[in-house]
């Protein structure tokens, strides 16, 4: 079984509880390995082209990250 997620966001939340153990960085971008922190994998998204839509597999270390033509949607 496998879903798609979209996220458009490339940047975390930042949350600060309290004054005393400084920010957390909430994964906002769905690249994170480490969630729901960030870990800097939102750095990928960074140079995404506006309007366009992306797919980014985890298991391809040279190639993670595709540009998708068409999204279709099952009746
Ligand atoms: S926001 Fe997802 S890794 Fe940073």
């Amino acid at each position: 079984m496998s879903r798609e997620v979209t996220h458009d966001a490339n940047g975390p939340d930042v949350i600060d509880p309290d004054d005393h153990d400084g920010d957390i960085y909430v994964c906002r971008c769905g690249l994170s390995e480490d969630k729901p922190f960030c870990d800097g994998s939102h750095t990928a998204t960074v140079d995404e082209d506006e309007g366009v839509d992306y797919k980014y597999e985890n298991d391809d270390d040279e190639q993670p990250r595709h540009r998708i033509a068409t999204i279709e949607f099952e009746e």
